[in-house]
């Protein structure tokens, strides 16, 4: 037997045993994963079983749905409270949108009962809402109906350095938000929350307005102000060093690992004062930093550790996802990171009394349980749109692993002959950096040819009039030499060939 075949039956003979919503939920986000593979490698066989593991888990979901609507109107309005309102919020839907599906299905109901009838069996009974739904994949998989213009488009011309994957799902999440008209301070916020704390392995999280916001966060939560120093890498975003300044502390820089352009912990221990309080590690590019000599240098000096996670949701150190080893993590949503939420980001940490802090902080530094302002705050929150992007990217982030791995894979592979750091066990494919002698005559040519790249990072932070200068040859080296290409989920085959065979051109 195929192993598709093996693979499907497996997921079925699971959904027909699954016990709750959860679980038929996490079948069908697998099974999500599979097809972006299967679509990725072009394998039909694949591609056609997990559409229709997915398909099913959606009708099982509709099942229960349906189910719970049958109910008589007395009973279905305590059931409202009790049974059927949580379980529509843990499927992520709302009691009106069936009539929505309805409204936006995108093939007619003859040609989907058509397609459903060819492809499934009749074992699970079906909701117009879920069908609807079920609808849409059907008519995304068979003519790509829910994309722009725009998108097709990119698809064999363009490449484009970020692209964010915005689907159905999070528009519809979006338009509920504005229907319900709670848009900030509800419960999505706290919702988004949860379900990252989930997806990084526990930790408290703090949703907020962006990855800076973050950071600032976290220095504040653990008092460090003016006087104090902190280490963080010479390479990095402006804001890793900004979030410092911003409490009056100083950023003090240091440079990079020359085998994997992340801060290098050897030179660390020369530019200690008795000022310095903490060290930022940067998860340069999805590269877990050097945690373990971070923090024995931590443990001897009593510094704290602040993870710059912008890069790097998906990171892995050990067993520890980033952002949970040091005392506090900052992870951003801008539009080229792994989700987004337009702007966005999350405050993590394993302290429940820094979390609690940074909650505070968030808002204006007013204590929840008095009312009363103990602490000079900012208006940090995220709002409920953010919010509910947010929940729908994270459940489709399985499904941009596969896809964003897989192009990851094929840059490795196809441009051996480039120059590039040795990627560390645990990276997250964020994209993929090149090390080329013609950086800058290469970037305008790719951009001759419709090819967008960017550069992680043009100037090194110390660099800046605002900083003031230093010598920090690792981190000038890759701000000369490095090209930084997309390895994001819009990138289809056409796009990625056109993508490596310009590059190819200036192989050495
Ligand atoms: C390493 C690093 N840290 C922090 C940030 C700031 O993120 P945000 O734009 O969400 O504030 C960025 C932005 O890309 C970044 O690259």
């Amino acid at each position: 037997m195929n192993s598709a075949l093996v693979k499907y039956e497996a997921a079925c003979r699971a959904l027909g045993e699954a016990k709750s919503i959860d679980e038929v939920k996490d079948i069908r986000d697998k099974a999500e994963a599979m097809r972006a593979y299967a679509r990725m490698a072009g394998d039909t066989d694949f591609l056609f079983w997990a559409i229709e593991i997915k398909l099913r888990a959606e009708r099982r979901a509709g099942g229960m749905l349906a189910e719970m609507q049958l109910q008589g109107p007395g009973e279905y309005q305590r059931s409202y409270h009790t049974t059927v309102a949580p379980t529509l919020d843990e499927l992520g839907i709302t009691k009106d949108q069936s009539s929505h599906w309805q409204l936006e299905a995108s093939v007619s109901e003859d040609e989907f009962e058509k397609w459903m009838n060819g492809h499934l069996g009749d074992e699970f009974p079906t909701s117009s809402g879920l069908l609807n739904l079920a609808k849409r994949l059907a008519a995304e998989q068979e003519n790509g109906s829910n994309k722009t213009t725009e998108e097709k488009e990119e698809k064999g011309k363009k490449v484009k350095f970020g692209a964010p994957d915005i689907s159905i799902r999070e528009i519809e999440a979006v338009v509920e938000v504005l229907q319900n008209r709670t848009l900030t301070n509800g419960g999505l916020v706290r919702q988004f929350e949860e379900r990252f704390s989930e997806f990084i392995g526990g930790g408290d999280c703090v949703a907020v307005s962006s990855c800076t916001a973050a950071l600032h966060l976290s220095y504040m939560a653990l008092k460090i102000g003016p006087g104090d120093e902190v280490i963080c890498p010479a390479m990095t975003h402006v804001s890793t060093a900004h979030a410092i300044s911003m409490t009056g502390a100083k950023p003090v820089f240091v440079d990079c690992h020359e085998d994997h352009g992340l801060l290098d912990p050897d030179l660390i221990p020369a530019v200690l004062t008795p000022k310095t309080k903490a060290i930022c590690v940067v998860h340069f590019l999805g590269q877990p930093g050097y945690m373990r000599s971070l923090a024995d240098i931590a443990r001897e000096h009593d510094l704290k550790i602040i993870e710059d996670c912008a890069h790097a949701l998906g990171t892995n150190h050990g067993d520890n996802h980033v952002g949970l080893i040091g005392d506090c993590g900052a992870f951003s949503f801008y539009p080229t990171k792994m989700i987004t939420t337009c702007e966005g980001g999350m405050f993590v940490t394993k302290h429940p009394e820094l979390a609690e802090k940074a909650r505070s902080l968030r808002n204006f530094g007013l204590d929840r349980i008095s009312g009363d302002v103990t602490a000079l705050g900012w208006n940090y929150r995220m709002t409920e749109i953010q919010a509910a992007i947010g929940i729908e990217q994270l459940k489709r982030l399985p499904s941009f692993f596969v896809k964003r791995e897989s192009n990851w894979r094929i840059l490795r592979e196809s441009l051996k002959n480039f120059k590039t750091f040795e990627g560390r066990d645990g990276i997250a494919p964020y994209a993929y950096q090149i090390l080329v002698d013609d950086r800058d005559e290469m970037r305008a040519e790719l951009l001759r040819n419709d090819v967008q790249t960017s550069i992680h990072f043009e100037i090194p932070v110390p660099h800046f009039s605002f900083y003031g200068g230093g010598s920090f040859p690792v981190a000038e080296y890759i701000a000369e030499h490095s090209i930084t290409l997309p390895v994001h989920t819009k990138l289809e085959k056409t796009a990625m060939e056109r993508l490596v065979s310009n590059v190819r051109k200036f192989e050495r």
